[in-house]
């Protein structure tokens, strides 16, 4: 049987508006068409200001647009933020949250993501919740205790909101930081206890919701002949490899094709 898979291109500061505009909408129908498999969920996210042009021009499809990070709060004195509900009303269906980028650039906290998880809960926008250990971590027996750490908080604003998650889709993305944009992975083994764990934990803390567990980090046509081998990966994270639109492409074809 084939699995419902997820890609997510994570296009972060790479494009400016305007190329992101010209890029995408000249990809127009090989994306529309992309999208439209049964089994794939494609989620896009480019610089911010761009999407609520790109949800028009591509209304109707089954394409989802995600921002990268929101704002923790509902609304208020905030320079610099953006909320949830300004996301949502652009047309963004997802967000990014607890990038390994925005952990470290922006000091934020495991209890800051989780205000940020509430915050999308609250106005029905997918999360896309990141974790994953840095470098000084990797070579250690400590990534699980780590990762515990990380999704502790996030579980508890998963249970109290068990009632109202209802079709929307919740994603976890387990994206060590110091495998991101360096042709690096995981070790066989680690990605197997990692993933195994991941399901267990998660599933006995919510049982009732369905957490869709994707993996990021390098991914590429060269790390895919590794990555797509690992069952409980239901799809994945892709920073710059999803950049140039023809390698995208192929990428998602790869992977959907090797799906069952
Ligand atoms: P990368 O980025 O694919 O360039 O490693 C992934 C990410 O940071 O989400």
């Amino acid at each position: 049987m084939k699995k419902q898979i997820t890609i997510i291109a994570n296009w972060k500061m790479y494009t400016s508006f305007t190329q992101t505009l010209t890029q995408l909408t000249n990809h127009f129908d090989r994306l529309v068409s992309l999208a439209s498999n049964k089994k794939l969920t494609l989620i896009l996210a480019p610089t911010l200001p761009a999407i609520q042009e790109l949800a028009m021009i591509f209304k109707n499809t089954n394409l989802t647009w995600a921002a990268q990070d929101c704002s923790e709060h509902l609304a208020g004195a905030y320079t610099g933020q953006i909320s949830a509900e300004t996301l949502k009303s652009i047309g963004c269906g997802a967000c990014v949250i607890g990038h390994s980028e925005c952990r470290k650039y922006h000091g934020e906290s495991d209890e800051t993501i989780a205000r940020k998880l509430q915050v999308l809960l609250d106005f029905d926008i997918s999360p896309i919740i990141c974790i994953g250990e840095d470098k000084e971590i990797a070579n250690t027996n400590e990534i699980i205790a780590l990762l515990t750490k990380q999704l502790t908080p996030l579980l508890k604003v998963l249970t109290l909101n068990r009632q109202k998650i209802n079709e929307r889709r919740i994603y976890l993305a387990y994206e060590p930081a110091w495998a991101i944009g360096n042709n690096k992975t995981p070790s066989h083994i680690q990605i197997e206890t990692i993933y195994a764990w991941l399901h267990q934990f998660t599933q006995k803390a919510v049982p009732e919701i369905t957490i869709h567990c994707l993996y990021g980090g390098s991914v590429s046509m060269q790390t895919l002949d590794f990555l797509k081998k690992f069952p409980h990966i239901n799809g994945f994270l892709i920073g710059k490899a999803s950049l140039d639109l023809q390698e995208f492409e192929k990428i998602v074809k790869y992977i959907m094709v090797e799906n069952g």
